[in-house]
């Protein structure tokens, strides 16, 4: 709990984006400290109900709006209905991989989200409004490691479109004085991240040694990127939630270490026990070459330490898909 007394405890919370990677694990932990209401507002773009199964058996009145956040007149028509809300949580989003073959619709439907939600808050329909950024809105780092007041020069419509909310929420925050905290994760792993369309570069990677199918190492495989186990990112959330000194702020949320992804590759195969299959190609625009979060000021708000060391991370992420994917040949 913050100085201030705050916690989720008791709390009606709506969490956008909450039936994904991420906000799933939110849930969870919302419901174990004793969240009083949760909703999750998702369009299942990326999200999906099995993500939410232990939440429901945990809160049995979970409740999950099927509806797009950025349809700002359904969000409001949502609100109307639902008991008043404390906090939303904001973490729905269109990811990178689909801004590379959608970048109009990524850009327009991830700041769509956010303004609508600003000027919600604005008007009062909700107290306090916490949103996901990315560390893709920084681009690459120019020095290591990157606190918060590197420059943002973002890569890729995805990263514009992080870079562009950020900076609506910051200033409805300064020019409105509402109540906004923009939290900036890095890269985060572990269970539950999506491994179909547009996935994520462990599961990807994962897929590729169940399957023994050739993983693409884009460039010399020396870039990095700080990873981050995903019960930690929600951990460090809830708590900057809880602290009063991080209103307003934009806080990093990392390990604060940078692996390569060769270096990844080498962890992975240790645990799986099965080498994995390479193909090299050339570097993709847009990608970023190196990050590492300075955590100085997510230790200094609420004393953060991650908890999940990589390689336990890892494993257990690693026994997570190779049950997902025999259950999906035992169903196929
Ligand atoms: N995964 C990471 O490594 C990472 C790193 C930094 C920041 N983030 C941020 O964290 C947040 C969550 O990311 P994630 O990895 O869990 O992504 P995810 O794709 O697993 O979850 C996003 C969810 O948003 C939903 N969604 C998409 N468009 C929607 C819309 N218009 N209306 C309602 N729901 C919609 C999807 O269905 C999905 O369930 C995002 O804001 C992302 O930018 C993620």
């Amino acid at each position: 709990m913050g100085a201030s007394g705050r916690s989720v405890a008791g709390k009606h919370i709506l969490v956008t984006g909450g039936a994904g990677f991420i906000g799933s694990h939110l849930v969870d932990l919302l419901i174990a400290e004793h969240a009083a209401h949760v909703t999750v507002v998702d369009d299942f773009f990326l999200g999906s109900e099995s993500n939410l199964a232990h939440a429901r058996s945990r809160m049995p009145s979970l409740r999950i709006l099927r509806l797009d956040a950025a349809d700002e007149r359904a969000l409001r028509d949502a609100f109307a209905r639902l008991d008043p809300v404390d906090v939303v949580f904001d973490l729905a989003v269109i990811p990178l991989p689909t801004s590379l073959e959608k970048p109009k619709w990524c850009f327009d439907t991830n700041v769509l989200i956010t303004s609508a939600l600003c000027e919600m808050l604005r008007e009062g329909r909700f107290p306090t409004l916490v949103h996901f950024s990315s560390s893709e809105a920084y681009g690459s780092a120019h020095a290591l490691a990157m606190d918060e007041s590197h420059s943002l020069e973002p890569l890729t419509p995805y990263a514009a479109s992080k870079a562009a909310s950020d900076h609506l929420v910051r200033t409805y925050a300064a020019t409105f004085g509402v109540d906004a905290l923009v939290v900036r994760p890095f890269n985060n792993y572990g269970p539950r991240q999506n491994d179909r369309e547009y996935a994520g570069v462990i599961p990807t990677l994962l897929h590729c040694v169940f399957e023994q199918r050739p993983f693409a190492i884009f460039g010399d495989g020396e870039q990095t990127r700080d990873y981050i186990y995903v019960t930690d990112t929600v951990r460090a959330v809830v708590d900057l939630y809880g602290c009063p000194a991080a209103r307003g702020r934009v806080v990093n949320v990392g390990s604060g270490t940078e692996i390569s992804i060769l270096d990844l590759v080498e962890r992975l195969e240790r645990i799986v026990g099965a080498r994995v299959p390479i193909e090299h190609r050339p570097s993709r625009p847009g990608d970023v070459r190196r990050h590492r979060a300075d955590v100085t000021l997510l230790r200094d708000l609420v004393g953060f330490e991650p908890q999940v060391r990589i390689d336990d991370g890892l494993a257990q992420t690693v026994a997570f898909y190779r049950e997902r994917a025999v259950s999906r040949v035992e169903i196929g």
